[in-house]
């Protein structure tokens, strides 16, 4: 891919910036935000950074849309960060118009890009995002899942002491209270997690993930968090312009999958040059179920205010 374009010069938009371009992702990245200042300070500190780094990306920062033409992935991080005691959905009203006018500027500068909606609350963006394009669902998907399961697999590694590299994890559902870790698919280099980790201890790690960002705007109190969020982004990036057809959890429309439709939330898809390619429906167990349709219900009544 050439060109990527990130709408939001903010932290979260900052750091995709940076590992994207670390990574030697694409040629060009476009930065846009509200005003001029700041998206071209951004371009210009991480310009600054190609030496170092090794990388050729171009990066530019302007509050003009015409500069994300030829875009072939629009990432939108803009929108107003939640402050401590807020939850995602308390966000939901400003950022939906916040979102509408930046997807509607997208679909006049890039009309054929692929939308990788990073604002919150996630899922229901996504899917505003959706309808208010018409566009094929495998162009737009959301970011949650790579985060959520990142915080899970970083707490089992300091948990058991073992390489998070050989840690698997799997959260799916909306991205909130109510989001769905799913404990089944967790391993260790294959190895089930109750294997390593009592089962009260795991529900533990697991509150702590739904608690994840609450805890991190927590501690820092001017910011959620961003580093994480950025490889996160990265990583579906990668998938997508490489081509990789890594299978990561995502929010996706759905079209009967999970017994859903005409909703996005966090599943397992399969991403590559095409966006979402696939969505690997599971079989859950009751208790699985309970959980994943729990979090559909609380996505469908933030979803019941757009
Ligand atoms: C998080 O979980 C901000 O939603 C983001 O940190």
């Amino acid at each position: 891919m050439q060109k990527i374009a990130i709408i939001g010069a903010g932290r979260v938009g900052e750091a995709s910036a940076q590992f994207i371009a670390a990574g030697r992702l694409c040629r060009e990245i476009a930065l846009v935000d509200i005003h001029d200042g700041p998206p071209k300070g951004v371009a210009l500190d991480l310009q600054q950074t190609g030496l170092v780094l090794d990388s050729d990306t171009h990066l530019s920062g302007s509050s003009d849309y015409a500069s994300i033409a030829g875009a072939g992935l629009v990432i939108v991080t803009a929108g107003l960060p939640r402050k401590p005691g807020m939850s995602r959905s308390d966000v939901l009203e400003s950022n939906v118009q916040i979102l509408d006018s930046v997807v509607e500027q997208v679909m006049r500068y890039a009309p054929d890009s692929m939308l990788l909606i990073v604002s919150n609350p996630v899922d229901v963006l996504t899917y505003r995002a959706w309808k208010k394009t018409g566009w094929a669902r495998n162009r737009i998907f959301g970011q949650a899942g790579i985060l959520d399961s990142s915080r899970m697999a970083a707490f089992i590694a300091s948990e058991t002491g073992l390489s998070i590299s050989d840690i698997t994890t799997m959260v799916l559902g909306g991205h909130g209270d109510n989001m769905v870790p799913l404990p089944r698919y967790c391993t260790i280099n294959g190895v089930p997690i109750s294997h390593f980790i009592e089962t009260k201890r795991l529900d533990e790690i697991i509150q702590r993930t739904r608690d994840g960002g609450a805890e991190i705007l927590g501690l820092r109190q001017n910011s959620s968090a961003y580093d994480a969020p950025g490889v996160a982004v990265t990583a579906m990036v990668e998938s997508i312009v490489l081509d990789r057809k890594r299978l990561l959890p995502c929010v996706a429309l759905l079209d009967g999958e999970f017994s859903q439709s005409d909703i996005a939330i966090g599943v397992p898809c399969v991403l590559g040059r095409n966006g979402v390619e696939r969505v690997v429906d599971l079989d859950l167990d009751d208790d699985e179920r309970a959980n994943f349709e729990h979090s559909v219900a609380s996505l469908r009544t933030d979803m019941a205010l757009l």
